[in-house]
């Protein structure tokens, strides 16, 4: 839908015109997978699919919340915060107010209507757009104050105790602080990160596998804790370890026999991929998008071997990229267990990988899979209309 016909729905909605617009975009991972969460490196992009919120302030404290991709209205008073089963896109917006609240801040009532583009449940982090659409759009109605880092966090939070995915803060800091034409690369331990420019004679595509994934949370959370517990086992002998990010491939290999087998394997992939992420950052700078693409390359086989969070479609979409002329790297992106892979094409290849991989793809598993082209795009704005 056009902008213009966004505002012409809230007026029908609402009965009174919208204040605001929030764009929150989707990310893309390029490199530093299942990363963040052990206080490691990661390199994601905003990608130019977004979900929008047209608001409106109100006096009182209800929030009159219609989602245009679900066909639902809902309404709730932010003083009662309580998960909705029947509306499972309201406990984001739930959350976040929740979160707000908890520090101290009482959000006044809202009319929101939502939309957006970023497809569901295929790892390009529309929950996290969602959060931070909706902590801007809070902050700007309710006049907070709050500084972009602490609102990524706040949203991570939300999706941590509203929703119960034990995530990283990769996907809301991205949304919240990226820029057009980088990718930011993040140190998750103290949140410094650096906007490194994407100025290549490739593209990025995404092919989305339209594999849906299940059993997402509960083996995310899974891993989650078997990297916490291979970390435990690295304190114990060597001190010091407060996540595997204070590991180094030649200490893991030294002390693997001190941990059950499940959990080496897990912390390798961990630790190899930290090392992939500087080096990647390295090579980016330098131009050198050969080595950059082989790194890709590396991170996929260890996500499907070490920490197995792959599955056969994801690999398939690799395996066909990679036999793709002007294939530069592949791999699959996000949390993993289905949605998509990224990948670095040369220019000139794109339309021939796109053509190619989406018919190959489709004969070998009988999906369709969606298949784009991304053009990295500014976190979070707003504006008032
Ligand atoms: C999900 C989480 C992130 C990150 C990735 C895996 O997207 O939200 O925090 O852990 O999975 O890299």
């Amino acid at each position: 839908m056009t902008l213009d016909k966004f505002a012409d729905t809230f007026r029908r909605v609402f009965e009174r015109p919208p204040e605001i617009e929030t764009r929150a975009p989707g990310r893309v991972n390029l490199i530093g997978e299942h990363t963040d969460y052990n206080d490691g490196f990661v390199l994601p992009a905003d990608i130019d699919r977004a979900i929008w919120i047209y608001a409106a302030a109100r006096d009182d404290r209800l929030v009159r919340a219609h989602s245009l991709d679900f066909g639902q209205t809902t309404v709730f008073n932010t003083a009662k915060i309580e998960r909705d089963d029947n509306a499972i896109w309201v406990n984001y917006i739930q959350g976040v107010i929740h979160e707000y609240q908890k520090r101290g801040d009482t959000i006044r009532g809202m009319d929101l209507l939502l939309s957006g583009n970023v497809p569901m449940g295929s790892g390009l982090s529309s929950s996290a757009a969602l959060e931070v659409a909706t902590a801007e759009t809070c902050r700007i109605l309710t006049g907070l104050e709050i500084d972009p880092v602490s609102m990524a966090l706040l949203c991570q939070a939300a999706e941590r105790n509203f929703i119960g995915v034990q995530c990283g803060i990769m996907d809301q800091f991205v949304s919240t602080l990226g820029r057009e034409n980088t990718a930011l690369f993040l140190d998750c331990r103290d949140l410094s990160y650096e906007l490194v420019p994407l100025k290549m004679q490739a593209r990025i595509v995404i092919c989305d596998s339209r594999k849906q994934r299940s059993l997402q949370t509960s083996e995310y959370n899974k891993r989650r804790a078997e990297c916490e517990g291979a970390a435990r086992a690295l304190d114990a002998i060597l001190g010091n370890v407060k996540a595997l990010r204070d590991v180094s491939p030649e200490q893991l290999e030294e002390h693997k026999d001190r941990m059950p087998e499940l959990w080496y394997r897990r912390a390798r992939h961990v630790v190899t991929e930290n090392q992939r992420v500087l080096s990647a950052v390295g090579f980016l700078k330098a131009g050198d998008i050969r080595q950059f693409g082989r790194l890709m390359y590396d991170s996929h086989a260890s996500l499907r071997d070490g920490y197995e969070v792959s599955c056969p479609e994801l690999d398939i979409l690799v395996e066909l990229a990679a036999a793709q002329q002007g294939t530069i790297g592949a791999r699959m992106t996000g949390a993993g267990f289905g949605g998509c892979t990224v990948n670095l094409v040369s220019s000139e290849a794109v339309a021939e990988f796109q053509a190619t991989v989406g018919e190959k793809y489709q004969a070998k598993t009988s999906l369709k899979p969606m298949i784009y082209v991304c053009s990295p795009s500014n976190g979070v704005t707003h504006r008032r209309l």
